[in-house]
């Protein structure tokens, strides 16, 4: 039976990380997965959350099972960080938020909880979007469509196109937004542009799954937010799907969530009960320590307050960073306006150039990004950025 299976190229994203690896180039630079890294290139455990670590250790006095939930503790902070502890959705008590094995598995819960509405759901996501997206919504069956997002010539958003686009989803649609940091482009909307998609979503009836994935690494926690809370205020229906792989560092911790907002208390509680069945049916329950961890912080103001202190040096640095590779840029005297990447938030940007000059960097200088030409700015340090400039400037 298994011989009937072909074997698949690597995944776009997590192949360069294997590749990066095997090339024993001592100058290669790694602008491709999106994990943070230090001005010494590497990815370090935050110093809070090996504190908080250390005190679950001491405290924790059992391993016994979680439940599919996760955590209530969890899920309660988890809601509070997103849409903050006055929101109108919250203060109905139509918000529940459940613990899950990182941003991945609260994504593939809310399509397998989608299709459980209807086996026609369609799913629109915007072009481009994370390339992992469309397994993890299109392999629970959902049918995809994209609406409009990126402008490759203006390096913005082409949101007359996206609204006009979102103008054409019927009722029971679900559109994915990016919260905040958008991946792969950077572009984010602003908050005017917020406002009037919820307005085309309460007209049109669609559902939007807001998969928030950065929130922190863009302008700051209740900044990163202020979109989605806004949506949130004016549907009657949301689906929030939250990582803590970046802004805690947690990534091989599997550490997130999913936040449900629903028309009532009534159905808050069926929606609660499907999305445990649902995750009965995948993964059964989510791993507890990383949640833990992020627990431990959030319920502690002394940890959440060096939690900000380290976030905020994650984010200035990959906003420092911005500056400073478009100022390289331009004294290398590559011609053309490479100044959007200042404006565009989280750890990726598109540099625009071909999947060729792409192939160009890897082979010839070890410089990996994704074929779509989007970088980690996060990866970029001192040492490495006129190297950088140069080889761009050779394949240019
Ligand atoms: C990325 O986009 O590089 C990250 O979200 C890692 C991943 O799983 O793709």
């Amino acid at each position: 039976m298994l011989e009937t299976l072909k074997k698949l190229p690597e995944d776009p994203i997590l192949g360069l990380m294997a590749a990066y690896r095997k090339d024993s180039n001592p100058l290669k630079i790694d602008l491709g997965v999106g994990v943070y890294k230090d001005e010494a290139g590497n990815t370090p455990v935050l110093e809070v959350v090996t504190q908080a670590q250390r005190h679950n250790i001491q405290a924790e006095t059992t391993k016994a099972y979680i439940g599919p939930a996760g955590t209530p503790g969890f899920g309660q902070l988890m809601e509070t960080l997103i849409l903050g502890a006055d929101h109108p959705a919250v203060l109905a008590g139509r918000t529940n938020t459940l613990q899950t094995p990182g941003g991945c598995g609260a994504l593939r819960s809310a399509a397998e909880l989608l299709k459980r509405c209807s086996k026609n759901t369609t799913v629109w996501v915007s072009n481009p979007t994370w390339a992992n997206h469309i397994p993890l919504m299109g392999d629970a069956g959902l049918a995809i469509r994209e609406y409009p997002y990126y402008d490759r010539e203006t390096s913005g958003i082409q949101f007359d196109q996206m609204i006009a686009a979102l103008e054409q989803t019927s009722a029971g649609d679900v559109v994915l937004l990016h919260g905040c940091c958008h991946n792969p482009c950077g572009a984010d909307l602003t908050l005017e542009q917020w406002q009037r998609v919820a307005e085309v979503a309460k007209d049109r009836g669609f559902l939007p799954l807001v998969d928030l994935a950065y929130q922190g690494l863009g302008d700051g926690l209740e900044e990163d937010a202020a979109g989605l809370r806004i949506l949130a205020a004016v549907v009657p229906e949301m689906l929030i799907t939250a990582s803590c792989s970046k802004n805690f560092g947690l990534y091989r911790e599997r550490t997130g969530s999913i936040t449900a907002i629903s028309r009532t208390r009534v159905s808050r509680d069926i929606t609660h009960s499907q999305l445990c069945s649902v995750v009965r049916g995948i993964y059964s329950m989510p791993p507890a320590h990383g949640a833990a961890i992020v627990e431990t912080i959030l319920s502690s103001e002394e940890l959440t307050a060096q939690w900000y202190e380290e976030l905020a040096v994650m984010r200035n640095r990959i906003n420092d960073l911005r500056k400073l590779v478009v100022e390289k840029i331009a004294a290398r005297g590559i011609t053309g306006d490479f100044s959007f990447i200042t404006h565009q938030k989280g750890m990726f940007s598109f540099l625009g150039i071909t999947p060729e000059q792409v192939g160009q960097l890897r082979e010839e200088h070890g410089i990996y990004m994704v074929d779509s030409s989007r970088i980690n700015i996060a990866g970029i340090n001192d040492a490495n950025v006129d190297r950088l400039v140069d080889a761009l400037a050779q394949v240019l």
